[in-house]
């Protein structure tokens, strides 16, 4: 009988913490029944403290996912504790998950705390979050840098405290795999008291070592992982879930374990992790990468026709990447649409139903051949700006060699309907100009500091995809938008990268 390591995922709140990837509760809540879906053991859905946007996020998260346990972070503070208690305590199985730095830089440069004080505070905090719940976590940052006696004594204190669940970070990605393995195991067998916590790794990936610390680490007895989706995660990210527990999952025969997770949900829930926050997915990355099963080479494309497993280790079915489908037409029933959606994991309201169903007309009379991923495309499109306030009702845009190119452009600001007109040097660079005289505020604060767009399937009538990072002040945010013409796909990038800065402040993390 292979052991369970519990998967923890803290896309929604390490993984927020990339810059320009903060996501509003509504967003938040999509993410989380995804995640729900794949079945991980544990969503953490925020750091309460950090702002009242971050507290409701949490709040709502706790509320309406049944089938996990939804987790909170807190530092060892008596208000981060009853704040994150506060914002949890209607969920199905609550976990409160403190933190405080145990390595002598962070104790010495960002503390200002002897160890001794660390101690007292940690077994504090513990003690504190027990009055709520016994299903508590307890976390030692920069761990990885910590000094192992002292680490041990700490891990013992909290234990006996109340922690039911250690977590040991390499929160600066430093350590290599056999280094922090050897640190789990030493706390293994050095703490008295370990059998009564699970051992919980969350690793990195400041060196692209990630992964293999968070399997280095379950091979010396840790028996959850936490990880984000695609990786995502402060810096160069977190361990990806989806990497480690493929991996886990492929090679059964030498790491005698397994996860409850529901592998065919994984590239549901990459893309719209992707979608909502607006971080594309590099195209060679593990799993979910779009070249992740294609096979270019004429040798390779040869052994997979005599045998897949030639060059394939897990079969593109086993991560729910269905073979990219030439899907229905626009004299497809309602019935049939509504089936194929099921079928690529979305169940949505009948308004949003109508709405998508609607695009997707539209998109058929435009382009010949459609695919999965165009409907993806439109479904995930359609979530990420159900609740924006910015809505384009029109555009029309005049360019070409000769002339200025000119856009006029209505919007709904709010409700209300809005018109302007701009010019520029291009096409985008005019509906631009004209979109920032609109929306107010716009005009002389925000910066775009990249604009990039890709095609979503093969052909000259492809839907573009493009991704607009913007800037105002220090907050940066990510846009996105979908459309088969590139410029009204552009505007909509545009103008849900404007929604996103509407919104309340990006979330202080408050020192993590
Ligand atoms: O990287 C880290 O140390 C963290 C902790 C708060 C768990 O994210
Ligand atoms: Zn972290």
């Amino acid at each position: 009988m292979s052991e369970k390591v519990f998967i923890f995922d803290t896309t929604l709140r390490d993984g927020e913490q990339s810059p320009g990837a903060s996501m509003n509760a509504e967003e938040k809540l999509l993410v989380a029944k995804q995640l729900e879906r794949l079945k991980v053991d544990v969503i953490e859905a925020g750091f309460p403290i950090s702002s009242p946007g971050n507290f409701e996020a949490v709040r709502t998260v706790a509320r309406q996912i049944r089938e996990c346990s939804v987790a909170a972070l807190a530092r060892t503070k008596e208000q981060d504790i009853d704040r994150a208690w506060e914002a949890l305590r209607d969920g199905a199985n609550p976990r409160i998950h403190l933190f405080i730095a145990t390595s002598p830089i962070h104790m010495q440069h960002k503390l200002g705390m002897t160890p001794d004080q660390v101690v007292e505070a940690a077994v504090a905090g513990v003690q504190r979050a027990a009055r709520y719940t016994s299903n508590i976590e307890w976390s030692a940052e920069d761990a990885g840098r910590s000094d192992m006696e002292f680490l041990c004594r700490i891990v013992e204190a909290v234990i006996a405290a109340g922690a039911t669940t250690i977590n040991i970070p390499d929160t600066v990605g430093y350590t290599l795999p056999h280094e922090f393995g050897d640190r789990i195991q030493q706390l293994m067998t050095r703490v008295p008291n370990v059998h009564r916590a699970i051992i919980s790794v969350h690793c990195h990936n400041d060196l692209g070592l990630a992964t293999a610390n968070s399997l280095a680490a379950v091979r010396n007895g840790a028996r959850q992982v936490e990880c984000t989706i695609n990786g995502l995660g402060e810096r160069a990210g977190n361990a990806a879930l989806e990497e480690v527990v493929m991996a886990l999952r492929t090679r059964r025969d030498i790491m005698p374990y397994h996860t409850d997770v529901i592998t065919e949900e994984i590239t549901a829930a990459s893309r719209l992790v992707s979608r909502i926050t607006g971080f594309p997915i590099q195209p060679n990355k593990a799993v979910v990468g779009a070249n992740a099963f294609a096979h270019e080479s004429g040798i390779h494309q040869a052994g997979m026709l005599k045998d897949a497993s030639t060059y394939e280790i897990m079969t593109p079915a086993s991560v729910g990447l269905a073979t990219n489908r030439l899907v229905l037409g626009k004299h497809s029933g309602r019935h049939a649409f509504v089936e194929r959606l099921k079928e690529l994991g979305y169940q949505l309201p009948d308004n949003q139903i109508e709405r998508i169903m609607q695009r997707f007309k539209d998109l058929a009379d435009k382009k010949k051949t459609l695919f999965d991923d165009d409907i993806r495309a439109l479904v995930d499109d359609e979530m990420v700006r159900d609740a924006d306030p910015y809505k384009l009702i029109r555009l029309h845009v005049a360019s070409g060699t000769e002339d200025t190119p000119v856009a006029a452009v209505e919007l709904q600001i709010y409700g209300e309907s809005h018109r302007g007109a701009g010019w520029g040097e291009g096409a985008i660079h005019a509906v631009y100009n004209a979109i920032v005289h609109l929306v107010p505020g716009a005009a002389d604060q925000v910066r775009l500091q990249r604009y990039e767009v890709r095609a979503i399937t093969g052909g000259i009538d492809a839907q573009a995809d493009v991704i607009v990072n913007m800037e105002r002040e220090d907050r940066s945010v990510q846009g996105r938008g979908v459309n088969n013409d590139v410029v009204v796909a552009s505007a909509l990038a545009f103008l849900n990268a404007l929604a996103k800065l509407a919104r309340r402040p990006a979330i202080q993390q408050n020192g993590v």
